[in-house]
């Protein structure tokens, strides 16, 4: 049976990426695997210059002064890795749901953190809008895509200081102008390929201001000396999220991606917003184009639901337990059929109940 993978991440990759990266394990280098060579070979040192190209190439932030890592620990540790490099006196924090208050959480280690504004009041089901960045503050930090709650900011504002984003879950997934961030990080596991490697994108003018000593493994600025391996790098993580990055390239960058992006969501919401029998979580003019939330209005109907969501191969769409009901995850891998297998399902509940 075809499987259509909603999963909010690790999740859906392309096929064919999977398909090269499996056989890479079994032979990369005449007869030697991609995972028994060594990262100083030239084969994989030419797999992270590619990729760390592709990055600000597709970003179009090459010849801008930034530099792209891949490093490890995931974007939970860019939480604090941002703070250690960048916090010296105090930051602004947008507070958009659990990952922005994890982000907060950690910065608030080495110093007092602001949170220019919150939609924690209602469980996180909108972006705030209209609130001031205070210009003597070091760095402001947002979340482009609340992954949990299914929002997603559509304006970033005109920050007067250095702009810091977590970008995990909707990077490559939509053109804005990315040299508006100083410091845009990114896990993997969504967009871009396997669990294990987080993608950083530094503007190498904002380092070096802050008077703390910062552990070799936490300073962007080794990291950038060392090309991206001051340590051994997650060989198969990185060669898997180079091929995706390449994949992207081919079907026409972020450009194209965004319009199949933009037909997957209007699909969902349009079902959701005609069905009587769901109700979308976020605020309309806040919803993600990755993460589509939603619940029934009549919990009676969960069972049957979920057992045609299952009988119709459909993965992973079970949603967070700090908003429940259920989450569609509609990464850039996700084709446009597997959106119109879920919306066909949920018509069906309608006819049926
Ligand atoms: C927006 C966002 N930030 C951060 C994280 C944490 O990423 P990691 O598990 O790589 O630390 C996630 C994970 O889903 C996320 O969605």
């Amino acid at each position: 049976m075809k499987r259509h993978n909603f999963s909010a991440g690790p999740c859906v990759l392309p096929r064919e990426v999977i398909e090269k990266s499996a056989q890479a394990v079994l032979d990369y280098d005449n007869g030697l695997s991609l995972i028994e060579i060594s990262h100083r070979s030239k084969a994989f040192v030419d797999v992270m210059e590619n990729a760390r190209a592709l990055a600000l190439e597709l970003l179009g932030l090459e010849g801008k002064g930034y530099k792209a890592l891949f490093l490890q620990g995931g974007a939970s540790t860019q939480f604090l890795m941002v703070a250690l490099n960048m916090l010296e006196k105090r930051a602004g924090y947008l507070n958009t749901g659990t990952w922005s208050a994890k982000a907060i959480k950690e910065a608030q280690i080495y110093d007092d953190i602001y949170e220019v504004a919150s939609s924690k009041d209602a469980n996180y089901n909108y972006i705030p809008k209209g609130y001031d960045i205070p210009t003597d503050y070091d760095y402001f930090h947002c979340t482009s895509n609340n992954t949990i709650f299914g929002t997603q900011i559509k304006e970033f504002p005109d920050c007067p200081i250095p702009m810091v984003c977590d970008m995990s879950s909707d990077i490559f997934s939509r053109q804005l102008d990315f040299s508006k961030f100083d410091i845009i990080y990114a896990g993997a596991q969504k967009n871009m390929g396997p669990a294990g490697t987080t993608l950083v994108v530094v503007k190498e003018d904002v380092l070096g201001k802050v008077s703390r000593k910062i552990p070799s493994m936490m300073d962007y600025k080794v990291h950038i000396d060392k090309s991206s391996m001051f340590n051994t790098p997650p060989v198969f993580a990185v060669y898997t999220s180079m091929l995706t990055l390449e994949w992207l390239k081919n079907l026409g960058g972020i450009e194209a991606i965004e319009k199949e992006n933009e037909k997957k969501a209007q699909l969902i919401y349009s079902e959701i917003d005609l069905n009587p029998l769901f109700k979308g979580f976020a605020t309309k003019a806040d919803r993600s184009n990755m993460n589509a939330t939603f619940t029934l209005e009549n919990e009676d109907l969960k069972e049957t639901f979920d057992t045609m969501v299952k009988d119709a191969g459909i993965n992973g769409l079970n949603g967070h337990r700090s908003v429940g009901g259920y989450r569609a995850s509609m990464y850039n891998a996700l084709p446009l059929e597997s959106v119109a297998v879920l919306v066909e399902v949920m018509s069906e509940l309608e006819r049926k109940a």
